[in-house]
């Protein structure tokens, strides 16, 4: 993977080289901080729904805090299926700070002030673009 100088791309690079899967720890934290959201998922094959979400979410961040090529339009489509999956759009925002809470712990002291400031902008900036789209 070539270095990277964004601070978003670093921390999820960095995640990369200590766990393979996001998911597990993304999930677990989703249902306890909200556990409405466990029943949401449908108990067959909402495991593979759960990867794929996570996936693609993680892809349209990248998008979004980077080069903008597409991906991250996702998000604007995503609030909108989202509404319709039950899911109102303060959950829907939660997500991606679960996805930072996550990263954060992960990293433990390679969790820089520069990656802590560029995630709470980021933040900012998805609550504003879901905002404006939704
Ligand atoms: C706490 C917040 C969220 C909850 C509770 C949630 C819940 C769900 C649920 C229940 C489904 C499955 C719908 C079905 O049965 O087919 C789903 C699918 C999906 N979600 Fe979310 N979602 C959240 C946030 C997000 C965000 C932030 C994104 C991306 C920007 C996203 C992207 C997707 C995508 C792409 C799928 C389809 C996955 C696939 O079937 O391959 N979700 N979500």
């Amino acid at each position: 993977m070539n270095a990277s100088s964004n601070p978003i791309e670093i921390s999820f690079e960095l995640a990369a080289s200590r766990c393979a899967d996001l998911t597990p720890l993304v999930y677990r934290r989703l249902f306890e901080e909200h556990p409405d959201t466990q029943a949401m998922f449908r108990s067959d094959g909402g495991d593979l729904v759960m990867g794929s979400m996570l996936a693609l979410t993680i892809e349209a961040i990248l998008d979004f805090a980077g080069e903008r090529h597409g991906h991250f339009r996702l998000i604007a489509c995503e609030v909108a299926s989202h509404d319709g999956y039950g899911t109102p759009r303060e959950l829907f925002i939660a997500f991606f700070a679960v996805i930072r809470d996550a990263l954060r712990d992960l990293l433990g002291d390679e969790w820089s002030a520069e990656i802590a400031q560029a995630w709470e902008r980021l933040l900012v900036e998805l609550d504003a673009f879901t905002a404006a789209t939704g």
